[in-house]
């Protein structure tokens, strides 16, 4: 009997649970019917189911019509090497919104150049007025009276030539800050001085690092620290006790550190801040990053190669590399690729830095050569890209881990080779490869490095699209994400964000970062 009652019962509860599963499927089924019923698309996730899509959307093309797209022309330029990057990018504020439509290219002589001058905004640097001997007085240049700052209108203080000047970013930068504040300052600027910080985009620290640490990283005997490291400490606690940095933490200021070796000890209790580098390949991914800091171009040492009338046949060389032999890191790529290459008729491969008297002959022989080999050295950059530019020698990029200028509108694949290290090292990979290139996708490459060659000209005065302006372009483009940064770091610290005198940050980098 209780059995009986207990196997029925089992009947009822399964028969039940069947039930119910039948009705919640056919309930499921009647709702998803009326859900796409009520939306009368096929696309159930659609706009009219977030009514706030609309309303982003609307403020967005209200945004960008009033400063982007109603003032720039329909499309007459060639703009296939800069990447379109009007649809990624979210609405701005006023001061940085213009910086996509700065770059452009002109079809008249193909090189890429400034536009929408008359209402062009540009991004507001406040510079602290550090005493010279953080920056030219680093060039023996001796302060008059009580400025702090050379006259820029009768002696430009020169910089030491030879392999320093390919870190000299810092110089063409401050120059160029300079230089903006001059009553006949041109148009070309895309970065002006202001005297208040609180109306400063970005806070700019004029520290010659790298200068410092090329001439200054030696102990001398009387003391137990070189200048290189005493500057150092000194800049840190400078900076951390403007009020400027308090304010902020450091997160709107930005630092030139290019040398990869320079500001090494500062850059650890700098770090909030924008640094323009090289590479990454000495720093730790929470002290320096691609979100964070800004790559910059070396400033080659191989010549211009003006009026360049040659072409692929009379380019005697194939591939071009002269460098330093390394055997740390991802260094072991050139002798590997030495052994590989060192019996091909039409290569050129040589160890040894370009030093002084080299430079001719490199010059000489990157001139006449159709493709010049950028291998990863110590660090993941070297000089050697920016001189295959120079040169319109298409560069061969062998660096997996290489980091290059203003990626983010300009496309290398159009000028450039990439070639993966563990494939370049696989047995008559590379040298088939770049056989296989035909004369005229060489010739085009060759065409797009005359096109974008001033992108990586230092000069002073800087002129419109040359390196300067766009370092400063892509420092523009950092300054949402900065604000953003600054403002989530204050969600907390409400009663001391609204007083300049209080706000103390504790950061960690892998907090923000
Ligand atoms: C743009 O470049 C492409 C390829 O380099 C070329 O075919 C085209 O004619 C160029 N257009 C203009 C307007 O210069
Ligand atoms: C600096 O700018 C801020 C914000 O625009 C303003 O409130 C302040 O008065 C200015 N300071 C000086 C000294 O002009
Ligand atoms: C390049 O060509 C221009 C115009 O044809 C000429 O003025 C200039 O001197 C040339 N430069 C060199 C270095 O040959």
């Amino acid at each position: 009997m209780a059995e009986k009652n207990a196997s029925s019962l089992g009947i009822f509860s399964r028969n039940s649970l069947f039930c119910l599963f039948t009705i919640i499927s056919v309930m499921f089924i009647l709702s998803w019917f009326f859900v796409l019923r009520s939306t009368g698309h096929p696309h159930y996730i659609d706009h009219n189911l977030l009514p706030n899509s609309k309303l982003l959307a609307t403020s967005e093309n209200g945004d960008s019509t009033t400063h982007s797209q109603k003032d720039v022309e329909p499309s007459t330029g060639n703009r296939s090497i800069l990447v379109d990057i009007e649809e990624e990018e979210a609405p701005q504020e006023n001061a940085i919104t213009q910086s996509k439509d700065e770059v452009k290219c002109n079809p008249n002589n193909g090189v890429l150049v400034a536009q929408e001058k008359e209402n062009k905004v540009v991004l507001k640097v406040f510079m602290y007025d550090l005493p010279p001997k953080f920056h030219f007085g680093l060039l023996d240049w001796k302060a008059q009276g009580d400025s702090v700052w050379p006259d820029i209108r009768s002696k430009i203080p020169d910089y030491p030539g030879g392999l320093n000047l390919q870190h000299s970013i810092e110089y063409w930068l401050t120059l160029d800050l300079l230089a903006s504040q001059l009553p006949d300052a041109q148009n070309a600027h895309s970065a002006i001085r202001v005297y208040n910080s609180s109306e400063a985009d970005i806070i700019f620290v004029p520290f010659f690092s790298s200068l410092c640490y090329n001439r200054y990283s030696k102990a001398d005997p009387h003391h137990k620290k070189s200048r290189n490291k005493l500057l150092q400490e000194e800049l840190v606690r400078f900076l951390t006790a403007q009020k400027e940095w308090k304010r902020s933490g450091g997160y709107d200021h930005l630092i030139v550190a290019h040398h990869p070796n320079s500001l090494l000890d500062a850059r650890m209790k700098l770090w909030p801040a924008t640094f323009i580098l090289a590479d990454f390949g000495r720093y730790p991914p929470n002290i320096a990053n691609v979100e964070k800091d800004v790559i910059a171009p070396y400033k080659h040492v191989i010549r211009s190669k003006v009026n360049d009338s040659s072409d692929f046949d009379s380019r005697p060389t194939l591939l071009y590399f002269q460098g330093a032999i390394y055997r740390k890191a991802g260094g072991f790529v050139r002798q590997e690729l030495f052994y590989l290459l060192k019996d091909e008729k039409d290569v050129h491969f040589a160890f040894g830095s370009v030093q002084k008297d080299g430079i001719k002959k490199a010059t000489r022989g990157m001139h006449s050569s159709k493709f010049c080999l950028n291998i990863a050295g110590d660090t993941p950059s070297s000089n050697r890209l920016f001189d295959a530019i120079a040169s319109h020698c298409v560069p061969v990029i062998i660096s997996d881990d290489i980091e290059l200028p203003y990626e983010d509108v300009v496309d290398y694949s159009q000028f450039c080779i990439f070639v993966r290290s563990r494939d370049a090292l696989k047995e008559k990979f590379l040298l088939n490869l770049i056989r296989s290139i035909r004369k005229d996708d060489w010739t085009r490459m060759w065409q797009k490095l005359k096109e974008v060659e001033n992108l990586y000209e230092f000069q002073y005065p800087s002129k419109e699209g040359d390196a300067v302006q766009m370092i400063w372009q892509a420092v523009a483009r950092k300054v949402p994400a900065i604000r953003m940064k600054l403002h989530k770091s204050r969600r907390f610290s409400r009663s001391l964000a609204r007083s300049d005198r209080g706000l103390r940050l504790i950061p960690s980098p892998s907090n923000f970062w």
